[in-house]
């Protein structure tokens, strides 16, 4: 079978990364606008720089979790892609070999002045740190108000699956959270979140539970269909 499988901040959760919405999520401290927007970039570069920063040496300290695994596991009995909003690499780092980053790679830089020259990028980027072309390099993130490239392909990729898993997103950031109506009527869709923002209906199964435990629910049920 075809799965699509939706992730957000909630599937690397487990792993030790905070998510953006709930009580201590990522955005305390900071305002979204002023370190995820060009207007933040514009006015305070430093401040970006160093939230990206942090947020790389601290992707370098975790692991891929159980849940990530399991998804990376699906691809031995099906055709699997995952298309996810997450900028972290733990998906790859379990074994899925296809990954559509919806808003970017935290491992990756990209030049001010070309932006198709990007750069795999591990250590911290700073002020400075220029392109080939003689341009600051700047995170490799979709920041608020810029054009998410990859949601053409997202969407064919939804439209044309059997399954659609989502895991831990709020859907509350478009155009990714619109995704899920790409699949068509006849695609069986499950949702696994401790606080879901969907209720089950006659094609959505809702698992009101974390990834770690909700996504092996998700594979068994897979099974039987
Ligand atoms: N397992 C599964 N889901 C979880 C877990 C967990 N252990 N812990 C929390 N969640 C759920 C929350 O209930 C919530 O629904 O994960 C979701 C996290 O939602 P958000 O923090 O809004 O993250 P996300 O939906 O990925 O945000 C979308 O917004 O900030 C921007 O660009 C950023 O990609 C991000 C986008």
């Amino acid at each position: 079978m075809k799965i699509a499988v939706l992730t957000g901040a909630g599937m690397s959760a487990e792993s030790g990364l905070n998510t953006f919405r709930d009580s201590n999520g990522l955005w305390e401290g900071h305002d979204v606008m002023s370190v995820a927007s060009p207007e933040g970039f514009q006015r305070n570069p430093t401040l970006v720089l160093n939230f990206y920063n942090e947020r790389r040496r601290q992707l370098l300290q975790v692991q891929p979790n159980s849940a990530h695994i399991a998804l990376a596991e699906l691809e031995k009995e099906h055709e699997v892609v995952i298309i996810t909003q997450n900028v972290d690499d733990l998906h790859e780092r379990a074994g899925s070999s296809r990954v559509v980053h919806l808003h970017g790679e935290l491992l990756k830089v990209r030049s001010t002045f070309k932006e198709d020259l990007i750069l795999d990028w591990r250590e911290d980027l700073n002020l400075g740190d220029f392109c080939e072309f003689n341009h600051q390099l700047r995170p490799h993130i979709v920041w608020f108000g810029e054009m998410v490239p990859m949601m053409e392909v997202a969407m064919e990729l939804v439209a044309e699956a059997d399954v659609v898993i989502i895991v831990g997103t709020s859907m509350q950031v478009y155009p990714a959270a619109g995704l899920v109506q790409y699949a068509s009527y006849t695609t069986e869709i499950y949702f696994v979140d401790p606080n879901p923002s969907m209720g089950s209906s006659e094609r959505i199964t809702v698992f009101a539970e974390k990834a770690t435990t909700g996504v092996p629910k998700v594979i068994d049920a897979l099974k039987k269909l």
